[in-house]
């Protein structure tokens, strides 16, 4: 991760020769982080789990752990970052020397290889549906249909030929650097995917029966939610803001020391709501009024988008440039994520960064095919705690490893750093401002408090 940020800062200051002093604004760091933030996890993955886990009730509990627990670990995340001024496994021992705390880092290492599996195969499907609306196969389909095809598709051997190309398209990337290009790149796309996302939205809420997914998606039934779904919630609050595992923490050691961390906390956090809630209008109204099972699971943004770009002008072209622009949304989230493990080999274990983009992809390029083939027969009945290695993947990351690591990271802040250094962070323009002490509170008791209750009641240990 902090290579790329060297050179990143290294072009931005060729004649100051200072190789850390940041992003040239603040909305540059909200660009970066909002770019690893938004993602599969708000068009895919809350759909999915969203339909899941009942709707509305559910959605209420993630925006409450996004307030309560994801800005609260962000903003530690970056107090962390922009104090030590070092990545993941730096901070925790500049800060503390000599502790256990930096093994931290190396549980996001473990969580970036097990996301990347999962994640390059679901990218890889977008590729293999921005073909498909290409070559209008979805035309005149029905709805059984098209749920039909997604089926076949990810249950057949096709969809590890996509992931693959996936991993050598971010490999290359990654190897030769040129993330920054991309990056620019994706500071003109993602807001396009914004505005599809708007269109689909509209053409989906406009469909007879739509108002059903609405409901769904707005009028809470509690009798949906129980100690299981408010633990998934908590998880995908962590997975859609890249938490817990040192990300947001690196991109803190960027961000310039008179840039107020809290009001770009809540941006960041209200641009990533916004693009699922978006997701999840474009969705649900679709999934009543074509009479498809808001249950369906990782399949459900595939199965039920097709037939809303069936009911537009022009639909297959308006899909393909819906699909091309995930894929790219994706693509600079797998970047980071090999970036992430890419650096961390560069830097601790002194490989060369040739040799750390082969190994990792290479390792990555193996587990995710096994992550793919796990929806095949062929390993379909192989099981990890009772899930198929895809969903394995993607509920230890999520639900476990994440939420620990930021559980981690609210106990350092809240206990460890010292309180003038944190609140020092804080400062605008010389002056405390007035969330310092709520923050205080928030990370030292309210935070740790939630997770830590959340998951003993999930380890069956209290509840
Ligand atoms: N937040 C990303 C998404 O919603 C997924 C993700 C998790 C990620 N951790 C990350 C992306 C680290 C980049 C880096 O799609």
């Amino acid at each position: 991760m902090s290579v790329s940020h060297k050179k990143i800062v290294a072009t931005k200051n060729e004649n100051s020769g200072i190789v850390r002093d940041g992003f040239g604004s603040k909305l540059g760091v909200i660009a970066a982080a909002s770019g690893s933030a938004i993602g599969l996890g708000n068009v895919w993955r809350f759909p999915y789990i969203t339909g899941e886990n009942g709707g509305a009730a559910f959605l209420i509990i993630y925006l409450a752990c996004i307030v309560l627990v994801g800005l609260v670990v962000m903003l530690a995340e970056f107090v962390i970052g922009r104090h030590s001024q070092s990545n993941a496994i730096g901070s925790f021992k500049k800060i503390a020397p000599k502790t256990p705390w930096f093994l931290t880092g190396w549980m996001g290492l473990i969580s970036a290889v097990l996301i990347l599996s999962f994640y390059s195969c679901v990218a890889g499907w977008c590729l293999h549906y921005l073909i498909l609306m290409i070559s209008n196969t979805f035309a005149g389909a029905s709805p059984d249909a098209i749920g039909g095809m997604f089926g076949e598709f990810i249950s057949g051997y096709s969809p590890i030929f996509y992931q693959v190309i996936i991993l050598i398209i971010t490999a290359s990337i990654v190897y030769l650097g040129v993330k920054n290009g991309i990056e620019k790149m994706s500071k003109i796309l993602m807001p396009l995917l914004l505005v599809i996302l708007v269109v689909l939205a509209g053409r989906s809420l406009t469909l007879p029966g739509a108002m059903e997914g609405v409901s769904f998606l707005f009028k809470p039934d509690w009798s949906a939610i129980n100690a299981q779904s408010i633990f998934i919630a908590l998880g995908h609050s962590f997975f859609t803001l890249s938490l817990g595992m040192g990300v947001m923490l690196t991109y803190g050691s960027y961000i310039n020391k008179k840039e107020n961390l809290g009001s770009t906390v809540v941006a960041i956090s209200i641009a990533d709501t916004v693009v699922a809630l978006l997701a999840g209008l474009a969705v649900f109204p679709a999934v009543f009024a074509f009479g498809l099972a808001p249950s369906e699971g990782p399949g459900l943004v595939f199965a039920a988008l097709p037939n809303v770009f069936n009911h537009i002008p022009f639909g297959n072209m308006f899909g393909a440039l819906f699909f091309a622009l995930l894929a790219i949304a994706a693509i600079t989230s797998t970047i980071s994520l090999l970036e992430v493990i890419v650096a961390y080999l560069e830097e601790e274990v002194k490989i060369s960064r040739k040799r750390a983009t082969i190994l990792s992809t290479g390792v990555i390029a193996i587990t995710g095919a096994l992550c793919s083939l796990s929806n095949t027969p062929l390993l379909s009945d192989v099981k990890i705690f009772g899930w198929t290695m895809f969903d394995f993947a993607d509920k230890i990351t999520a639900n476990y490893l994440m939420p620990i690591g930021g559980l981690i990271i609210v106990i350092f802040v809240g206990w460890c750093m010292k309180k003038s250094d944190i609140e020092n962070e804080l400062l605008l323009d010389g002056k405390k401002p007035w969330y310092s002490d709520v923050f205080m509170v928030l990370v030292k008791f309210v935070t740790p408090v939630l997770i830590a209750v959340v998951f003993l009641n999930q380890l069956g240990i209290i509840g």
